[in-house]
């Protein structure tokens, strides 16, 4: 064979080439926005952890959530802030609740948003816990009835998919036989299936949600996140119950896992690009060592790349807004200041 009969570059020399043979692409059409309910009206609060994304009263919610569907963006992931915490964890299954408000409103005002409702306790407990705390350890089963409950408050007031937080044994079976009993066989379940402890959710807990563990941490129900083979069993229990998405959390760090995933399982499969993930790149651009939407386009592509269909991201309106002014300047590799001047433009 002479030398070099095959040359790589070839199919690099431009971006006409470059694009033709690109493997993998971002598309807003598979962005999900988180979104945080607060009481009141009026409200739009920038979350400091979380630049570009709002703590929202239910009328903002829906201006912001239409405002994603127009950028392309076709689903809203629901978490709320309630007015007050208590033991029982009331404020999440209330039918007048912080998130069964936001849904009804979403329905109502934009009725294309596919709204999707984070299902978990943690936000509305006075422990920050997932459920029910029985000497120091979170009881599965109770916590379940609990978890159940709100799944079916969710459904009630019109949630379009249902997304079980908590990696409780058995939720995904329990919240199918509630949901089948109750009218609702029809309403997917996107599972936080494989979800590690990881300390990437502090951004989320502290300025978020305002759930900071009171004692003890998630770690005798969220995934040690030295295990991957643990983390196929836990997808593969969740479809045997029923799921119809399937999760892995966090992404960047667990890319591994994705792959695996899509390998292995033939599904939807989401990640979630969390609070600590954005932060840790937030917190680069400020410092000016990296430019904020080149590296946001390369870490979401990573995810794409391993195999994810779907992507929860804080970045999902900011990325949707980059992929539309995308000039010739090359994917991937975004000239800051291009950037900067069409952004400045659409603000
Ligand atoms: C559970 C939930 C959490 C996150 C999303 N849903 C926290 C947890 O269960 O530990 C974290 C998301 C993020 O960090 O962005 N309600
Ligand atoms: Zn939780």
């Amino acid at each position: 064979m002479a030398f070099p009969a095959q040359r790589l570059r070839r199919l690099r020399q431009n971006e006409g080439i470059r694009g033709l043979v690109r493997e993998n692409e971002l598309s807003a059409n598979k962005f999900i926005l988180p979104l945080f309910a607060v009481p009141g009206s009026g409200i739009r609060k920038e979350i400091a952890a979380l630049p570009g994304n709002y703590h929202l009263s239910v009328d903002e919610l829906v201006h912001e959530a239409c405002a994603a569907k127009d950028l392309g963006i076709p689903a809203v992931l629901l978490f709320g802030l309630p007015e007050s915490k208590n033991d029982e964890a009331s404020g999440a299954y209330d039918p007048k609740g912080i998130v069964q408000r936001a849904v009804r409103a979403l329905k109502r005002s934009c009725p294309d948003v596919v709204v999707i409702t984070d299902v978990c306790a943690c936000e509305y407990t006075t422990t920050g816990h997932c459920g029910f705390i029985k000497d120091g350890y979170l009881d599965n089963d109770s916590s379940l009835e609990l978890l159940t409950k709100i799944t079916v408050s969710h459904a009630e007031a019109g949630s379009d998919i249902v997304a079980p937080a908590a990696m409780l044994d058995g939720q995904i079976a329990a919240m199918r036989a509630a949901l089948d009993g109750r009218g609702f066989k029809n309403l997917p379940i996107m599972a936080y299936a494989a979800k590690y402890s990881s300390k990437l959710y502090d951004p989320f807990f502290k300025e978020g949600t305002n759930s900071t563990l009171a004692f003890g941490d998630k770690r005798t129900h969220q995934m040690d996140y030295s295990n991957a083979d643990e983390a196929m069993r836990e997808i593969a229990l969740d479809i045997e119950e029923g799921a119809d998405i399937v999760m892995v959390k966090p992404a960047l760090f667990y890319l591994d896992i994705v792959a695996r995933a899509k390998r292995e399982f033939h599904m939807p499969l989401a990640v979630y690009n969390v609070s600590g993930e954005y932060a840790m790149i937030d917190a680069a651009a400020r410092m000016g060592r990296l430019n904020r939407d080149s590296i946001m386009l390369e870490a979401l592509t990573s995810m794409k790349r391993a195999g994810a269909d779907l992507i929860i991201t804080y970045f999902a309106k900011r990325a949707a807004e980059v992929l539309e002014r995308k000039t010739g300047s090359g994917y991937g590799h975004v000239e800051a200041e291009v950037l900067e001047e069409a952004l400045a433009k659409v603000r």
